[in-house]
Formats: structure tokens, C-alpha cells, sequence
């Protein structure tokens, strides 16, 4: 079949990283709550990963005052509240409020997680090097916790214009990685 060109603009329809994130962090008393779709794996150990996180959100100032943020994996169940996160800013709103989340003590960054999450990465600030040019944020992961059931919960994956995608079944490949994990 013939490909047809598609806008640049537009890449992150097929590139974009999955699965979608809630970031939450805490600066002068105060909590707040972002989704995030754009970040990547940087390094095994120490765990570093890159976060895009424009300089226009409220969570940008919280997280570069406080050097600290925890990135909590929501599943499908939570899919409206990941939508309305992204869609509502953290000077208005409570977002642990609004959106009925439990803020849990975090054991290392003044940051909470968020229980309803399968999962809550704490991080601090590891470079900020490339912060004002890219306000991309290169974070440590210093704590990592995660439920054991179910052991693939069903994701979401974020391709622009207000559509997700979940992921889809598993496929098996170990045999053929001898190089890399
Ligand atoms: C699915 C989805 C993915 C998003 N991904 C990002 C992202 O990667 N980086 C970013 O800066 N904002 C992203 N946003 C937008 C922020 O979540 C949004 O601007 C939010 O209101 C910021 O909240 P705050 O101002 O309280 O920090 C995303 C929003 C949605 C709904």
C-alpha cells in the first residue's frame, strides 16, 4: 500500500511514548497534579528519566523550586481523571480534591503519591541543565513502588486530539534478546 506524507507537526501521533503518567509534586504547602505523555528512559542506574514539562504549567515552578516529583502510573480505570488533570490548572483547583485522589505520604520527597495509581516513582531533580531551552527536567528515581496484581495493568497511551489507545497483548521475545534487556 502507498504511504501518504503526514505533518511534521503531527509525528507524536506515532511516536509518542506511552503509557501516559500523573505527575504530582509539592512546593509552599501546596499539592498538585499534572499529566504527562511526553518523557523517556535515560539510564538503568542510576534511574534517570527525561520529563517534558512546559513552562507554562503550574507544576513546572513546583517541581523546579523543589527539586522533586513522584510519577504515578494510573491505569484504564482513571482515564477521565487523567483527561480532566490535563485539562484544569493547579492554581484554580485542589486536584487531590477535585479529582477524589489520595495523597500518600511519599518516604523520601516532600511530594505525595497517588494511592489510586498501580504504581509511584519518587524522583528529584538529578540535571537541569537543559530545563530553559527544552524545559525538559533529567529526574533520579530514588523510591519505586508497585502493586503486584494485576502484573500488567491495561495502560494508557496518549496519540493527540483527545484519543488514547491501552495497550494490547503481550508478545514474547526473550529468545532473541542476547544483546540487550
Ligand atoms: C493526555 C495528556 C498528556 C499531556 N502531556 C503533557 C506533557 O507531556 N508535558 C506537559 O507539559 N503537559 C502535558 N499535558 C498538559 C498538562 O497536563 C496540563 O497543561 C495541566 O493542566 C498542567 O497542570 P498544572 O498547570 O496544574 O501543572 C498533557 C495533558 C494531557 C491531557
Amino acid at each position: 500500500m502507498q504511504k501518504k506524507p503526514w505533518p511534521l507537526h503531527d509525528v507524536r501521533h506515532w511516536l509518542e511514548p506511552g503509557p501516559v503518567v500523573l505527575i504530582s509534586s509539592h512546593w509552599q504547602g501546596k499539592s498538585n497534579i499534572m499529566t504527562l505523555g511526553w518523557y523517556t528512559i535515560l539510564e538503568f542506574s542510576p534511574s534517570l528519566v527525561g520529563l517534558m514539562i512546559s513552562s507554562g504549567n503550574i507544576s513546572f515552578d513546583m517541581i523546579r523550586q523543589s527539586g522533586e516529583c513522584v510519577i504515578n502510573l494510573p491505569d484504564v480505570s482513571l482515564a477521565d481523571t487523567v483527561a480532566r488533570i490535563g485539562n484544569c490548572d493547579g492554581d484554580q483547583y485542589d486536584k487531590f480534591a477535585e479529582f477524589g485522589l489520595t495523597a500518600e505520604k511519599s518516604e523520601h520527597v516532600t511530594a505525595p503519591a497517588i494511592a489510586e495509581c498501580h504504581a509511584n516513582f519518587e524522583c528529584r531533580v538529578y540535571d537541569d541543565a537543559v530545563v530553559d531551552r527544552y524545559n525538559f527536567f533529567v529526574m533520579e528515581v530514588i523510591a519505586a513502588r508497585v502493586k503486584p496484581q494485576p502484573e500488567w495493568p491495561k495502560t494508557l497511551h496518549y496519540t493527540g486530539n483527545g484519543v488514547f489507545r491501552t495497550d494490547g497483548e503481550r508478545i514474547d521475545k526473550r529468545q532473541l534478546f542476547t544483546k540487550v534487556s
